[in-house]
């Protein structure tokens, strides 16, 4: 029954294409047809081989060459996708192989891991997220689709929209931190920014939301681990992002490695086809992850490769990313019933209509000339720099030693990751070149004055020997600053590289306690890839500037700031723990019933420790300073579905121009199930002169005051607080009621 439905539909499509095609010519190739027609009429002239080679995607040389087996592979119509192949000659030959030698001329999809740029590389996603400004974002996705084009790439793995909230995981990195709502604001901007309007159109890219899902709650922040995740865990925390992301036209998803409750997410049918399809309405195709359809049968899923790729497929993953079981076994798991025709069909469609809609048939290939045209232009430096000022977070400056006189005497640089190319432009570089890249070292010469003697010393970063850390504790001698760079290298952190120690590897603290005991200021600059323990940074030296992986501009952003070029207004995406034993620790956590409350010993909290984090989602200091006032909400009682309107005042009491990250939670403070004890519900960076006031207003509804209940989502009755301040700490308090 199921068959006469697929042809049926196939029928109703093709009939629905209409004429105007010219005669003889296959509605599949023509242009001017709607892609679900063009994709139904190729559909039908597909072999199981062809249909089956159309879910195929392997995997190219890490250097941007196909693998020789590829060429006959795409001639016989067996090769949907690459990964990593790129650059015209090698693309535009491949593809040649496919359009041209093949039976139907389906064209290759090229695909890469443009997570944070192509060529030119912007801060890292988790430092892109400490912006707080998704106009940014979009417009960093925007050229790093463009560069991605102008080398025969027409798909991005990205972005990653995972929340993660334990710091020990080496992909906190890749995402956008640990909140739904600023994580869907960003990831809905980077899905624009990769496809524009119409990813079909030259220099733009499809993007792949991942990893769908659940990925980033891993145990013991142990990559690729398992994940126990409850449904409201699930609808309030992870899935937001996803769900943005797919609002935003997302054309593809790729599922996760995690398990997530006992059923892995590469053969999740509840997810893929009960919420992402069913619920979410999803149009795109979905790929596994790498090689996660064979893992199947490790996860104790699958018994064999067949039994996987029948899981992963009647599921509804459409693609496979380089294990190679649907080509293999799929021709007879569908003879022998085990898989459906109209599974395998609606999975090839949903293929075959990205790619009419990519305008590969029409354009396959790629102009050789456009990538030197394209890449790190001037004017994409320059938006790289800017990305990499809005990353940095200030998040100690004790008497305002910063920033620091540009015509200081003498400034000593220590620390290896000062004069480190590799490690501005951390994990997931792409093709970004370290040798593109400005160190901070580079980046402090240029910002002080010619009479400015500077000093470098490497300290050895962690495999420091005694005469390492007195070198540089000399090298420091008679400074009128130092400024030490610490923290992690690029590779510390992304996938699988989870760490069990958040602590700062080798003797990096310890050549920051000699260089204290120089009694010189000491201005610590941290480069890493996830919240560090900086508790004795904190408590220790006069001034700390987090600045992630900043991306090739992220030397000379850092040196403008602290020598007040530029003015920090970055905001902690992510709670920093005063320690690993903390974790998992964030800002909208729930309350207890016995909250934590140093003076009550029996209350949620630890002996041994603060319950409070070392600096708080949401913050950030700024060289300048703002006040907030006059908080208004109204009206003060409204009806399930109605909104209410939030307003205050943001002032610069301060003498310098500057950007703060103004930010509006609520706390619902009863209900049918409890919340968190505050939700970010509204933020806006605004840039404010000295003196300037700014009267912001954000208008919160259902979609900003309802949860997933058990029952479903809803806005429950009763009293609501909001707060509106400048982090998750602390602000000015209102409040309102919801009546039923
Ligand atoms: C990796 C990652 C995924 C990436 C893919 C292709 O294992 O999990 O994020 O896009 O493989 O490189």
């Amino acid at each position: 029954m199921k068959d006469h439905k697929s042809i049926l539909a196939v029928l109703i499509i093709f009939l629905a294409a209409g004429p105007g095609r010219g005669a003889g010519l296959p509605l599949y190739k023509d242009p001017k047809a709607a892609p679900a027609a063009r994709a139904a009429d190729l559909l039908g002239r597909m072999t199981v081989e062809e249909k089956f080679g159309q879910l195929q995607q392997l995997d190219g040389l890490w250097e941007g060459n196909y693998r020789e087996e590829h060429l006959k592979l795409a001639r016989e119509g067996k090769l949907g996708s690459t990964l990593n192949v790129r650059t015209a000659p090698f693309a535009n030959k491949l593809q040649k192989e496919a359009v041209e030698g093949s039976r139907l001329g389906i064209p290759v999809l090229f695909a890469f891991d443009v997570i944070h740029g192509y060529r030119t590389i912007f801060p890292v996603p988790l430092g892109e997220s400490a912006q707080w400004d998704p106009a940014l974002a979009e417009q960093a996705a925007s050229v790093a689709a463009e560069e991605a084009y102008s080398v025969g790439l027409k798909w991005t793995f990205a972005p990653m929209v995972d929340i993660a909230r334990d710091p020990r995981w080496g992909r906190i990195v890749e995402g956008s931190g640990e909140d739904p709502y600023l994580g869907s604001k960003l990831a809905a901007a980077r899905v624009r920014g990769f496809q524009g309007a119409d990813f079909g159109a030259p220099g733009k890219v499809l993007a792949c939301a991942k990893h769908w899902a659940g990925y980033g709650a891993a145990e013991a922040g142990r990559d690729y681990n398992n994940t126990d995740i409850s449904e409201s865990s699930l609808r309030n925390i992870y899935f937001p992002p996803f769900k943005a992301a797919a609002d935003a036209g997302a054309a593809t998803f790729m599922t996760a490695f995690n398990d997530l409750n006992g059923l892995p997410s590469t053969a999740n049918k509840r997810n893929l086809a009960g919420v992402l399809r069913g619920e979410w309405g999803f149009k795109g195709f979905v790929v596994s992850d790498y090689t996660s359809v064979k893992e199947l049968i490790a996860h104790g899923l699958a018994a064999d490769d067949g039994d996987a790729a029948v899981k992963a497929l009647s599921a509804g993953v459409d693609m496979e990313m380089v294990s190679a079981l649907y080509r293999e076994t799929g021709p007879a798991a569908l003879a022998a019933g085990r898989l459906s025709a109209a599974d395998l069909d609606a999975s090839v469609l949903r293929v075959l209509e990205a790619k009419f809609r990519a305008g590969i048939f029409e354009h396959p290939y790629i102009d050789p000339a456009l990538e030197a045209a394209t890449l790190k232009t001037p004017e994409k430096l320059r938006l790289a720099l800017a990305a990499a000022l809005k990353s940095l977070v200030l998040l100690k400056n004790e008497n305002a030693l910063l920033p620091l006189d540009p015509k200081i005497g003498k400034v000593a640089v220590i620390g290896a990751l000062a004069d480190s190319r590799a490690d501005m432009l951390g994990s997931w570089s792409a093709d970004g070149k370290p040798a593109d890249a400005v160190t901070l070292l580079e980046g402090v010469k240029a910002s002080v004055s010619p009479a400015t003697e500077v000093v470098f010393s490497s300290g050895a970063f962690a495999g420091a020997a005694d005469e390492d850390l007195a070198k540089a504790v000399a090298a420091a001698a008679g400074a009128d600053v130092i400024i030490a760079a610490v923290g992690e290298t690029f590779d510390m952190s992304g996938e699988a590289a989870s760490r069990v120690s958040l602590s700062l590897p080798g003797r990096q603290l310890e050549l920051l306690e000699r260089l204290k005991k120089t009694g010189h200021p000491v201005a610590a600059v941290v480069f890493n890839g996830r919240p560090l323990e900086l508790g004795w940074l904190q408590e220790n030296l006069p001034a700390v500037l987090e600045a992630w992986q900043p991306g090739l501009q992220g030397g000379l952003a850092v040196a403008q700031t602290l020598f007040g070029k530029a003015n920090p207004g970055g905001k902690l995406p992510v709670t920093f723990p005063r320690s690993v034993g903390q974790v998992p620790i964030y800002y909208a956590h729930r309350n207890t019933g016995r909250p934590p409350n140093p003076k009550e010993k029996y209350s949620s909290k630890y002996i041994d420790s603060s319950f409070e984090p070392l600096y708080p989602f949401g913050y950030g200091l700024s060289y300048s300073s703002f006040a907030y006032s006059g908080l208004e909400v109204s009206p003060p009682a409204i009806k399930p579905g109605g909104k209410v309107r939030v307003s205050f005042e943001v002032k610069n009491v301060s003498r310098r121009a500057g950007d703060e990250v103004a930010q509006v939670y609520i706390k619902d403070e009863a209900g049918s199930e409890t919340r968190p004890v505050r939700e970010l519900k509204g933020f806006q960076r605004l840039a404010l002169a000295p003196g300037e006031s700014r009267r912001l207003t954000f208008e919160l509804g259902p979609e900003e005051l309802g949860w997933h209940y058990t029952g479903g989502f809803a806005v429950e009755p009763g009293g609501f607080k909001v707060y509106a301040g400048s982090s998750s700490v602390g602000g000015l308090e209102a409040s309102f009621k919801v009546e039923p």
